[in-house]
């Protein structure tokens, strides 16, 4: 949900088209987070202005302007000390145009300019407050008045040093954001902060930093201002109270490296090719560079709040966020999963003596025990993999299990108590239904367990425990491997759960020897790749997919269809077998395209009464069946056969074919599998 990237070379001569490249490339790495527009915002040659370039569509589309406006001597000049910003768009607030697109900027002189990712709620409120100040809005955008505001803020207290103008300025906004300022007022200065939108600090150094914490500087004021108290609606003319200043008469100088390179970005895909230390900024931290210096800032010290922030090592590879040889991100991520099952097994379960360690969660295994019930909840593909998982969870806790979407569990307000449980799961860890959810939880009281893939992501932070899923990056939009180990590691807790209970022992021991045939499994799934690839001919062209099946499957029929619709456009429905005579038999007939999954699990027979409902309606079905079972491919002449597995486990081998389906439907009907229309990875808003 919108990449910003922001890139500070202090004494690091760098001419203002390898700056470019630079925030280009960052921009590529996090195009996944949304691809409606683009743009940068860099010094002008005589470094007295703020050139921008934005462009509508994806980055390649800015990259080709920027080549064709920068091309002159003058930007090959190397520049000891700059700043350039940069944005990839997902637009909320007006459609994608130029004149939408990033940085924003606070007056015709480009004083200010501002990259964002989020939703600020506030912005009419603020929007009136500064209009009535005769500030006049060139976009349709939230974004604008933040950048605006920091303008006024700026005219009406002259001697506020940067940081002390955003840090007001963040105190007027409600709602989710990520920010990066640059002025050129303040030249070679960067500002950037966070709240509920990830954002991250690259540091690169020649040697090794001498310290591996950034201290945070409170603010000694500890009042606090709402915005309400200060921007007034329905355009109440007041001026804005101003903190008074925090600390700038003792600026502390923390980091202090004589030449050194900052990156502010989303995502550590963006920075892992410059630097692999990092800081991860927490809600209302300030992080301001000023001659070099990184310094961060909060305005407030509440009791537990730390001393410093923490430089974390980034253990990504620069190869897990390439392309390798494969066209797109999504099949690289489909064709990985043989290893990725295995990393999120990876030093926890020991097939030799049935045991399994959850690291993260080990010490609240009993108080997970005395629990009322758990609450799995997410979103999209997520939310599927605590659907596939759900019945497993049942049969090993014995404890009630509900399954949510995380908007509708927030919009039914649901009771929550002090002794459930509560699991968010989520790929990128940001998705803010999910956050909310988990953060109404934990107001009440409940034990918060992350299921993430993303190492210092928020719901990592604010979880009390949790599993890291070890999926390894993944950038294609529609995901894929992290849903697979999504549902390992939702296996591994019923394991985990069951491990003392004698009558379940059996049973464990069979999902155990299952899990460790897995990867093998996967490869051999994997090779129906070019069958599937013929059958995605025979359907790219059709309307609709129904995807049918049952008990453990049904989970893939959902995930199955869901990938279908983002990637390819068709309508697609995932369809619980038993339900079909309640009403979506009446869409089937000879015409209609139809995918069931029949297994030999205990529904098996149920769902050969779907399989026979549906081809006495003259459905053509095509069935997703176990390996040599001639009884159920009797049924159709398209079948693909995919190797026996414990039933619990089957649904990580039945969503493979639908991934390489709806993959190949994508590719033949011209669609941007990596970036499908209208969607984001990362949906940092609600
Ligand atoms: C977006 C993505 C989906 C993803 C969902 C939840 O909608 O397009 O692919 O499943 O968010 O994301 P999360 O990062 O929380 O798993």
């Amino acid at each position: 949900m919108c990449g910003i990237f922001a890139y500070l070379n202090y004494l690091t001569p760098k001419s203002r088209l390898e700056v470019l490249d630079l925030l280009v490339t960052g921009l590529k790495r996090l195009e996944y987070r949304g691809y409606d527009s683009t743009g940068v915002a860099i010094d002008s040659p005589d470094s007295k202005n703020i050139v921008m370039v934005k462009r509508t569509g994806k980055v390649k589309v800015l990259e080709d302007a920027i080549l064709e406006h920068f091309s002159g001597g003058e930007y090959s000049e190397p520049v000891m000390t700059h700043i350039g910003i940069a944005h990839t768009r997902w637009a909320t607030h007006g459609v994608p145009c130029e004149r939408n697109s990033h940085p924003h900027r606070s007056d015709e002189g480009n004083g200010f300019v501002v990259v964002h990712n989020g939703i600020i709620t506030n912005y009419n409120d603020v929007k009136t407050f500064l209009a009535k100040r005769g500030y006049e809005f060139e976009s349709d955008t939230d974004t604008e008045v933040f950048a605006k505001l920091v303008h006024h803020l700026w005219k009406t207290h002259p001697t506020y040093s940067f940081r002390e103008l955003v840090e007001q300025a963040i105190l007027q906004v409600e709602g989710a954001f990520a920010i990066a300022v640059k002025s050129k007022h303040f030249p070679g200065e960067c500002v950037a902060s966070r709240r509920s939108s990830p954002l991250l600090v690259g540091i690169k150094t020649k040697t090794r930093l001498a310290t591996d914490h950034i201290p945070i500087l409170y603010g000694k004021d500890d009042k606090k201002l709402t915005s309400d108290q200060d921007i007034r609606p329905h355009g109440q003319t007041r001026e804005l109270p101003v903190l008074p200043r925090s600390d700038s008469t003792s600026e502390f100088m923390p980091l202090e490296e004589k030449e050194v390179e900052y990156f502010f970005a989303s995502d550590a895909s963006a920075v892992i090719e410059h630097t692999n230390r990092v800081i991860y900024l927490e809600d209302d931290d300030v992080a301001a560079v000023r001659d070099g210096t990184l310094s961060i800032h909060r305005l407030k010290k509440s009791l537990d709040d730390p001393h410093a922030r923490e430089i974390t090592t980034l253990k990504m590879e620069i190869q897990q966020i390439m392309k390798g040889n494969y066209d797109y991100f999504m099949q690289k991520e489909i064709f990985e999963q043989p290893d990725s099952v295995v990393n999120t097994m990876r030093g926890r379960v020991r097939f030799d003596g049935n045991a399994i360690v959850l690291g993260g969660i080990k010490d609240y295994i009993p108080e997970i025990k005395r629990c009322r019930r758990l609450m799995l909840i997410g979103c999209g593909t997520s939310y599927h993999s605590a659907v596939a998982t759900r019945q497993l969870l049942e049969e090993l806790t014995e404890l009630p299990v509900m399954v949510e979407l995380a908007s509708d569990f927030l919009d039914r307000n649901t009771p929550i108590f002090r002794d459930d449980v509560c699991f968010f799961i989520s790929q990128s860890g940001e998705t803010a239904d999910t956050l909310m959810a988990l953060r109404y939880c934990k107001q009440r009281g409940a034990l918060i367990v992350g299921i993430t893939n993303t190492v210092g992501s928020s719901i990592c932070r604010e979880s009390h425990c949790g599993v890291h899923i070890n999926a390894g990056p993944e950038i294609g939009v529609a995901s894929t491997k992290a849903y697979t180990s999504q549902f390992i590691s939702l296996v591994m807790f019923a394991l985990v759960m069951s491990e003392d209970r004698l009558s379940l022992q059996q049973r464990r021991l069979e999902i155990l020897q299952a899990l460790s045939n897995l990867a093998d499994q996967i490869r051999e799934v994997l090779k129906l790749d070019s069958k599937v690839q013929e059958l995605a001919k025979d359907l790219y062209q059709h309307k609709s997919l129904l995807i049918m099946g049952r008990g453990y499957n049904f989970a893939t029929c959902l995930e199955g269809a869901l990938k279908v619709k983002e990637l390819t456009y068709m309508h697609s429905e995932g369809i619980m077998a038993g339900e079909l005579k309640h009403g979506p038999l009446a869409l089937v007939d000879g015409s209609m395209p139809v995918l069931m999954i029949v297994l030999r699990d205990p529904v098996y027979v149920k769902c050969m009464n779907a399989l026979q409902q549906v081809t006495s309606r003259k459905g053509c079905p095509v069935i997703i069946c176990e390996e040599g079972d001639e009884e159920t491919k009797a049924f159709s002449s398209r079948h693909l056969e995919i190797p026996r597995t414990v039933d619990c486990l089957q649904g990580i081998l039945t969503v493979i074919p639908m991934q390489l389906l709806s993959y190949h439907i994508a590719v033949l009907r011209g669609c941007d599998v990596d970036c499908p229309r209208n969607l984001a990875k990362s949906v940092t808003v609600e």
